[in-house]
């Protein structure tokens, strides 16, 4: 039975975020230049009503919703998350800058389509606890020479998915946790999330062509 014939095959993308919105505003740009040719991004969820994400979705005419957690309910939270990615009909999240947990539940129902950015190249500095300045703090208190960014997939465990891109930058004698965050941010997380985005939708499209052919 042949399913109606969908003209753009291009894999539809939700970006979760909480904050400043410049891992966005990379894919944002990335969709514009062509680096990102297999996916769309078509929805933008934060969970913090006054992230500048938002003011960045809207000026790219993204549809954006915000879900903010209400006394601690995780599960109406991502209830609500879910009502939208559905009714969007979302077949891959990126979480850049999401600052909220998602349960295994969650995680399960988009397996192997959903991308974090974490600010260190993963296995090192991640974990609990190891989100945004707490990862470079904690790898200048280390006194590790490099450290850089990773793109990996979400899974149950905390930064703990399979890899799927890293860059590495060089600590620098007089950084500090803010210029080491700024640095990565710019030479390494706007750089592989992109290029991690189009290897992942593409993947997922050649899939979604290949089922097609084989009904
Ligand atoms: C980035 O440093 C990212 O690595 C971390 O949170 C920050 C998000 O920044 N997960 P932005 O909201 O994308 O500007």
């Amino acid at each position: 039975m042949t399913g109606t014939k969908r003209a753009d095959k291009r894999i539809r993308i939700a970006v979760m975020v909480s904050g400043g919105g410049t891992n966005l505003q990379a894919l944002i740009d990335a969709e514009k230049s062509g680096v990102i040719k297999s996916g769309h991004i078509v929805l933008v969820i934060s969970n913090n009503p006054d992230a500048f994400a938002i003011t960045r979705a809207a000026a790219a005419g993204i549809n954006t919703v915000t879900v903010v957690k209400k006394n601690g309910d995780q599960k109406r939270f991502e209830e609500e998350i879910l009502k939208n990615l559905a009714r969007a009909k979302i077949e891959m999240i990126i979480l850049a800058g999401f600052m909220s947990i998602l349960s295994a539940d969650f995680v399960s129902r988009y397996p192997d389509r959903i991308v974090n950015i974490h600010p260190s190249l993963i296995p090192s500095f991640c974990g609990k606890g190891m989100y945004g300045i707490h990862v470079h703090e904690a790898a200048l208190a280390y006194g590790v020479k490099v450290s850089g960014a990773t793109v990996h997939y979400v899974n149950e465990i905390p930064d703990g998915g399979r890899i799927i891109l890293q860059k590495s930058v060089r600590i620098r004698q007089d950084d500090t946790p803010e210029s080491l965050q700024q640095r990565i941010m710019k030479q390494a997380e706007w750089d592989i999330l992109p290029r991690a985005a189009e290897l992942v939708s593409k993947k997922l499209m050649n899939a979604a062509s290949q089922q097609k052919r084989s009904i």
